[in-house]
């Protein structure tokens, strides 16, 4: 689907925003892939966005151009049982995120990260967390805007050698949350790391 530029007619604020449905994949799935894969060293196969959308497509929010429905940008989401915490937590991921480069800086993800983090509250997710490469600095601005917290440093995480961050959100006021511990770097430990 051709990206369209922004202009007087297709102002950001005027953007159309749905929850994906499956009757949309042959409709949008092509564009959600391409949009994706534009910023990625290393392109998803069809399945990875199968497995999503099939069984979080509910998380999944798209914003559309308000006349020609194309598509300007994405979020897709999981929400899975976290066992490793006693008792097991209910945790939310931001699995992708994109907005087409024209259309930058005008609030879109904000608006469909919160429209992501609202559908993880409402079914009762603990937290929200994703992994964002260290020198992705508007996405690192935009979640520590939104409130989001460095967890871990994840050292050669991604396939092209470069480190990344995993930030996490906390949606409830779990007990011993205000207790978490903090490692040298001023970041917040997972349980599981804390001796
Ligand atoms: C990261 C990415 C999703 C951000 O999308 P975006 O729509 O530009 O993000 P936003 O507009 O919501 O926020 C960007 C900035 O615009 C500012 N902004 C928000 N609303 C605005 C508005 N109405 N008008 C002008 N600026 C606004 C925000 O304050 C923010 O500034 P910041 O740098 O201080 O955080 C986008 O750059 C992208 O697709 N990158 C490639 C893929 C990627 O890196 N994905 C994230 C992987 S984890």
């Amino acid at each position: 689907m051709a990206e369209t530029p922004p202009s007087s007619t297709s102002h950001p604020g005027n953007l159309k925003y749905i929850r994906y449905d499956h009757s949309l994949e042959t409709k949008y799935l092509p564009a959600i892939r391409a949009l994706i894969s534009k910023d990625l060293s290393e392109p998803y196969s069809i399945y990875v966005y199968r497995y999503f959308l099939y069984q979080w497509g509910h998380l999944c929010f798209l914003a559309l151009h308000p006349t020609t429905e194309d598509l300007i940008g994405v979020i897709i989401c999981k929400l899975e049982p976290h066992i490793s915490h006693s008792p097991p937590t209910l945790r939310g991921y931001i699995a992708m995120l994109a907005v087409s480069s024209g259309y930058r800086g005008h609030g879109i993800a904000t608006t469909l990260v919160k429209m992501g983090i609202e559908a993880m509250t409402q079914r009762n997710a603990d937290e929200v967390v994703l992994e964002t490469e260290e020198t992705n600095i508007p996405a690192m601005r935009l979640y520590e805007r939104l409130g989001f917290l460095r967890s871990k440093k994840l050292h050669r995480y991604y396939l092209n050698g470069s480190s990344a961050y995993r930030l996490v959100l906390l949606l409830k006021n779990a007990e011993g949350e205000e207790d978490r511990d903090f490692d040298a770097e001023g970041m917040a430990l997972d349980e599981d790391e804390i001796s």
